[in-house]
């Protein structure tokens, strides 16, 4: 896959019309951010495996669901039926290795994400054997929240290992990115914007992600 991507979050999106919020974002989306929220990982409950399945009828994008769940290995089996392309767990759960290989069985691609509290450390054994990293760049829970600079020393972190050890790995960012934030998060060596209410809080969802893509990386791919 491509790097320099944009990956709409569609939390923010109107849920109620979802295909149309797709296919309006769809010509500037390399990828679809999908949130996934159990209530007791974070307080917040969003979508499951049928909005997934209902979103694979209608778009051809990539679906990338970000699992900010308890218990991931008991919801991967039904995610990769409902047609995700790549799955992502937080290592705050517990050893994330079991999640990979089923994952894999699945033959979905594999992530791995961490709070922001969460040192680089916890990640840095796993980086080798997945396909995304994302790095939080707010408190997982909600959409609309302020940026945490201090993420872009995780993704300088994962950037420098990532280049030393030649790993086929993206690097992805989430949460409160937007024109502003967008373009220090590429600086750092970030692969994947994901964007959720600068996207779809914008009356030209499409243009709004177009202009953070320009911003962050003004001499294009
Ligand atoms: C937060 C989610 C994010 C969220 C980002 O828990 O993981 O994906 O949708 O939203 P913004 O871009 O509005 O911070
Ligand atoms: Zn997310």
């Amino acid at each position: 896959m491509s790097r320099q991507q944009i990956s709409p979050s569609i939390l923010s999106a109107d849920f109620a019309q979802l295909a149309q919020e797709v296919e309006r974002v769809g010509p500037e989306a390399d990828l679809l951010h999908v949130d996934v929220m159990d209530g007791h990982f974070v307080p917040n409950l969003t979508i499951g495996p049928p909005v997934v399945a209902s979103l694979r009828t209608h778009t051809d994008l990539f679906l990338h669901c970000h699992l900010m769940v308890d218990n991931p290995t008991v919801l991967l089996d039904d995610f990769a039926e409902a047609g995700a392309d790549e799955i992502t767990v937080h290592v705050e759960v517990g050893d994330p290795r079991p999640a990979f290989e089923r994952i894999r069985e699945r033959g979905v691609g594999v992530g791995l994400t961490s709070n922001p509290a969460t040192p680089f450390d916890a990640v840095e054994p796993y980086l080798g054997e997945i396909d995304v990293f994302l790095v939080m760049s707010v408190n997982p829970g909600w959409g609309g929240q302020a940026f945490m600079p201090e993420a872009l020393d995780k993704v300088r972190a994962a950037r420098r290992l990532v280049d030393e050890r030649g790993l086929d790995l993206r690097i992805e960012i989430d949460g409160g990115i937007n024109v502003e934030t967008g373009p220090q998060a590429a600086q750092a060596g970030v692969d994947t914007l994901v964007a959720g209410s600068a996207i779809f809080g914008a009356d030209d969802p499409a243009g709004a992600a177009r202009r953070i893509r320009e911003a962050a990386w003004p001499n294009g791919s």
